[in-house]
């Protein structure tokens, strides 16, 4: 039997309610830091030590964060569908929730890669790419090859390795599903585009959504709320 497809597009919100701060809403992230100074690759040249800090404390709110419904309901889509999450989140929820397969367009909090002046906008070797779980980093953490040690992030300035494996799952979709993403950052903000003419697509947010197409229907609640709806969508069709 062929199981149709459903491509999951996941951002801030849907890790809200495991208690991590999205970035755009008030109290948000970028209330509170610097885009410049934290999340771009010439923050990285300017003040590494403070970079490293607050990646830091992103792995450690991260160790005690857990999965929350929403992320149980996207895993449990598997049983009955073939499921893409591509996620914009650096943290490991989805995997922890059970979800198979992921792509992470925007990087991981729990991987390090040596830092390579020459390289890194344009992209690195997946090999170089390895796990440190929960541990912090600081200045003078080398690699094997000699070179300080970088949290493996899509930093604002960077190319977006993961873009087109994002491209394709979207263009295969039988339905794509959003959830808790303001749509704001590119590409990601315009992945939906790539889905198919009859492909609908469902967001979940409890807040405006900035898009209008005639193939989105959007379901208006928090993530862990929105996917009861959503699921019961799925079984009246
Ligand atoms: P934003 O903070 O921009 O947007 C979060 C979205 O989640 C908003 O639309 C909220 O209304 C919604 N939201 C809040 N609480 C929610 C809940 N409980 N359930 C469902 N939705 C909820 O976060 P992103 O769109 O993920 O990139 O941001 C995209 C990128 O901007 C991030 O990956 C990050 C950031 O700069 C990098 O750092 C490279």
């Amino acid at each position: 039997m062929n199981r149709k497809r459903i491509t999951v597009l996941t951002g801030a919100g849907v890790s809200a309610e495991s208690g991590i701060s999205t970035f755009r809403d008030s109290n948000g992230l970028w209330e509170n830091y610097s885009v410049e100074d934290v999340a771009s690759i010439g923050g990285w040249y300017r003040n590494p030590a403070l970079m490293l800090d607050f990646y830091n404390m992103r792995r450690k709110e991260l160790a005690s964060a857990k999965p929350n419904a929403a992320h149980v309901a996207i895993a449990g889509l598997e049983k009955e569908y073939d499921v893409t999450v591509v996620t914009q989140n650096v943290d490991n929820l989805h995997e922890r929730a059970g979800s198979t397969r992921i792509i992470h367009l925007h990087g991981e909090l729990t991987k390090v890669r040596p830092e390579d002046r020459y390289n890194d906008r344009d992209g690195f070797s997946e090999e170089s790419v390895f796990d440190i779980g929960y541990s912090e980093i600081h200045l003078g953490d080398l690699a094997p090859d000699g070179a300080q040690l970088r949290p493996h992030i899509v930093w604002f300035g960077e190319a977006v390795p993961k873009i087109e494996a994002a491209i394709d799952a979207v263009e295969r979709a039988d339905i794509m599903l959003i959830v808790g993403t303001s749509l704001q950052v590119y590409p990601a903000a315009g992945l939906y585009r790539y889905a198919k003419n009859n492909t609908p697509i469902y967001i979940i947010d409890p807040k405006d959504v900035p898009v209008a197409d005639s193939r989105i229907t959007h379901i208006r609640n928090v993530a862990t709320k929105g996917m009861e709806t959503f699921k019961n969508i799925l079984n009246s069709k």
